[in-house]
């Protein structure tokens, strides 16, 4: 179990961590998802013992730290920046962290453990190659691998799979996944990939100026999302947010459709409706919106449509049949389906808005 407890770390007048709270469980695997620059690295240094707190506490395990040296704390990092040793082969890379007093394993067994892990990584075939012949995605893959053969309390991993291409990318996802569910360490995944956080996290954390700002499940984060911000992080095409205003009985939008979302605010309160583009069909029956095409661009079988509406664009998943014979200008009526509305204060400058409603479901 990997817990940080209101920890601050400042690198002089920057904050990168600003009383962070963040709880992975035994044998989790966790995804710490956040742009660039929202602490992301310094929070695993930290676990590491890279970095000392300002103030706050790290604890693995339920002990304390403090005073505890990065060597000690029995946890495994890998860097976004791999350290390698670049004339070695692949082979004597993987079987460093082996040969270190507290992992020395019997030579048997070693060669086992590099084996699987290599395999696994799809650089079974490169082990006696040197490190600098290879490419940067191989090379990220000898870095995780690095890290994987070695017995660990915990894996610290920094966005592993930012270096490897869409296909391998996808591949690599597959196969961390395996590997966590077989070994069962108990893993922080540092990502800026929102999809690759659903992907792979049994929970995912969304990290944002040194803060947790939401914790959950991906139903959680998808269905529930704390506000605006984290609400357009999850889906792509992303959530459309229509501007709108509280009534009796849910809320009307400003181009005059009343969609049924549940408010926590009185009557009249200027808010934001958030519909995910599947959401939306076109000339479905309903709670209809009247707008024009403004563009549509094929995803293979289904189509993304950007209709404007008013002054505001909204995007919508069709299926190609629905969407072939749109051209833009043509006049299109939206209905919404109005099982996962989701309802925000209206975003403030440096303060994005908080969901103060859903719909019932
Ligand atoms: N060693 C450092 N010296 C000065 N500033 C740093 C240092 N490490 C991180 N920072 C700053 O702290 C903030 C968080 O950085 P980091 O944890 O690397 O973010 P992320 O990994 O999410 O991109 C950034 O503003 C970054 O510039
Ligand atoms: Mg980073």
């Amino acid at each position: 179990m990997i817990a940080l407890r209101g920890v601050r770390k400042a690198f002089g007048r920057t904050v990168a961590l600003d009383g962070l709270d963040l709880e992975v469980r035994e044998g989790e695997f966790f995804c710490l998802l956040g742009p660039s620059g929202a602490g992301k690295t310094t929070t695993l240094k930290t676990v590491a013992g890279l970095e000392r707190p300002d103030a706050g506490s790290v604890l693995l395990d339920g002990e304390d730290m403090a005073g505890v040296e990065p060597y000690d704390r029995g946890v495994a990092m890998c860097f976004e920046s791999y350290a390698l040793y670049p004339h070695r082969s692949v082979y004597d890379n993987l079987a460093s962290p082996l040969r270190s007093p507290r992992h020395r394993l019997p030579a048997a067994e070693a060669r086992d453990r590099i084996g699987a892990v290599a395999g696994l990584l799809g650089i079974g075939g490169l082990l006696d190659r040197p490190v600098d012949r290879l490419s940067n995605g191989q090379r990220q893959r000898v870095a995780l691998g690095r890290v994987l053969v070695r017995p660990a309390r915990a894996f610290l991993l920094d966005e592993p799979l930012s270096h490897l291409d869409a296909r391998l990318r996808q591949r690599m996802r597959a196969e961390l996944k395996a590997i966590g569910a077989v070994r069962r360490t108990t893993t922080l995944y540092v990502t800026h990939d929102a999809v690759e956080a659903l992907a792979l996290g049994d929970r995912v954390g969304v990290i944002r100026d040194g803060r947790i700002v939401q914790t959950g499940t991906r139903e959680d984060v998808w269905h529930r999302p704390c506000d605006t911000e984290v609400a357009r992080a999850f889906g792509r095409p992303r959530i459309n947010l229509l501007p709108a205003a509280v009534t009796e009985t849910g809320v009307r939008t400003d181009g005059g459709a009343d969609l049924p979302v549940r408010a926590e605010a009185p009557a009249g309160t200027e808010v934001l409706v958030g519909v995910r583009p599947r959401d939306l069909t076109l000339h479905g029956e309903g709670h209809r919106l009247t707008g024009t095409v403004y563009v549509t661009e094929v995803l293979g079988r289904s189509v993304e449509v950007t209709v404007r509406l008013g002054g505001q664009r909204v995007s919508l998943v069709a299926p190609r049949a629905d969407a072939a014979r749109l051209r833009p200008d043509d006049p299109v009526g939206l209905s919404v389906r109005p099982e996962n509305l989701l309802l925000f204060e209206a975003d403030r400058p440096g303060r994005p808005g908080r969901r103060i409603g859903k719909s019932a479901r």
